[in-house]
């Protein structure tokens, strides 16, 4: 099968050397692969510090410095993406000890961390308030007495936003659709337990409610969604003032900025939609006659998701005369679940060539015992891939690492960033010895 190909590189800090070879973050690929060994996530630290400051900038900018971007670690969470967002003059979103502990062993300043999960446990509250997490982000009523028990045995008063459901679509996969009414997350306005959370939490002695929390998606391109999210969560703002005379002092409306995986998916401009989303909030805020809280973002995948890349060495080839063709790369599912659980669309790239014209369409398959254990089907490949060539797949800095399994006893790849044509590692490659260290 001859299909024509003309590479597109889909992020900036790509590019093909004049021999044909591709490069990431101006790095070779070829002697990282022989360094580090394969699979092996690779990061570019200037393009994350690119999009950090994009919404940090922004905040200045369009907000007035009244606001706050709050990393949102489950994308990826390590020590030295922690210590990056904070040098950065981020706050982070975390959703679990474990990505509070990392946080704090990088030296992350935690009042400046907020907790979120739909379903907090007694330990994980206290864990979070001994460790001196700055804000809660409370789910439900059930966990908004659970945190005001536990902060008054503790003594404190426990800054808290609610998470609230706007019932917005946020046209997106359904894996990540939180903003409707129908959802695991938050209290609804549509049902009237948004405004009975927000009663509870303002008659709650060890509560101190800052304001309200959405998030509505992920992956999200569309700039409407963030206008009428927006609009719904400024008129219950609102509401809420005239309601209960409760007046917001921070608003945050989450993350779920879109990236781009594929040529035919746009590369959202980060600046311009923030500068939308200010200059709506600011005219509905005046037509509600409100002033405008303390705006927060939550941006994840955003963030790093275009910073990184994913190398393979290619094993087995399969022609299967009369249907298609199988590359067997040296990870899989276990390294990147994400076509298997939404059927998500990548790039994958041949490292020392570009594709050539004279092509075949292959599926691109990980090496777990599992049919459903391939990273892309339709992917263009030269005629004579073969063993021991490396493949690069693209746009794997959000939502691989912190999503790897070790699934068939597979250790979880490295993670090497990338700085000024230099590499340095930041997580290291699990050993046999690592995954039985729990073995009793
Ligand atoms: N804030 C909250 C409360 C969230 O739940 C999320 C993502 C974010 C912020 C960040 O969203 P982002 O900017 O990254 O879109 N595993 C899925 C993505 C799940 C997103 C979960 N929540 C995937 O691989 O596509």
């Amino acid at each position: 099968m001859a299909t024509k190909i003309i590479e597109i590189m889909i992020c900036d800090n790509l590019e093909r050397d004049t021999d044909g070879a591709l490069l990431f973050a101006g790095c070779s690929l070829e002697p990282l692969a022989k360094k580090y060994g394969t699979p092996l996530y690779l990061y570019d630290e200037a393009k994350i510090r690119e999009k950090c400051r994009a919404y940090t900038s922004s905040i200045a900018d369009f907000f007035g410095g009244q606001g706050r971007v709050m990393y949102a670690s489950k994308a990826a969470s390590f020590k030295r993406l922690y210590e990056i967002v904070c040098e950065e003059g981020m706050g982070i979103d975390v959703v679990s000890i474990g990505e509070i502990y990392t946080a704090s062993l990088a030296g992350f300043p935690l009042s400046l961390a907020y907790f979120h999960s739909n379903n907090k446990t007694d330990y994980d509250i206290e864990y979070a308030i001994d460790r001196g997490v700055g804000y809660f982000v409370v789910d439900n009523a059930e966990e908004l007495y659970a945190i005001n028990r536990i902060a008054g045995e503790k003594g404190i008063k426990q800054k808290v936003l609610l998470r609230i459901t706007p019932g917005i679509d946020p046209h997106t996969y359904a894996a990540v659709a939180t903003g409707k009414v129908d959802s695991k997350f938050g209290s609804a306005i549509e049902t009237g337990q948004a405004e009975e959370i927000t009663s509870i939490a303002l008659a709650l002695s060890n509560i101190d409610l800052y304001g309200f929390h959405c998030h509505v998606g992920s992956q999200i391109f569309d700039g409407d969604v963030y206008l009428a999210t927006s609009r719904a969560m400024l008129t219950f703002v609102a509401d809420m003032e005239r309601k209960l005379g409760f007046v917001t002092r921070e608003l945050d409306i989450g993350g779920g900025l879109g990236v781009r995986y594929i040529a035919e998916q746009p590369e959202l401009d980060i600046r311009a939609t923030l500068k939308a989303v200010s200059k709506a909030m600011m005219s509905i805020c005046t037509e509600l006659g409100i002033s405008l809280p303390f705006i927060c973002f939550e941006p994840g995948r955003s963030i790093v998701a275009d910073s990184g890349l994913t190398l393979y060495t290619v094993g087995t080839v399969k022609r299967i005369p009369g249907y298609k063709s199988y590359v067997s790369v040296d990870g899989g599912m276990a390294d990147n679940p994400r076509f298997a659980l939404y059927g998500s669309p990548y790039t994958i790239l041949p490292v020392s060539r570009p594709v050539p014209n004279e092509n075949m369409l292959c599926s691109v398959v990980g090496r777990c015992c599992e049919s459903g254990d391939i990273l892309q089907e339709n992917v263009p490949m030269p005629e004579d891939v073969k063993r021991g060539e490396l493949l690069a797949c693209l746009t794997t800095g959000a939502y691989h690492y912190s999503m790897a399994s070790n699934y068939n006893r597979l250790g979880k790849p490295a993670v090497v960033m990338l700085r000024d044509g230099e590499d340095h590692l930041a997580v290291r490659r699990e050993s046999v010895e690592d995954l039985t260290r729990l073995d009793v």
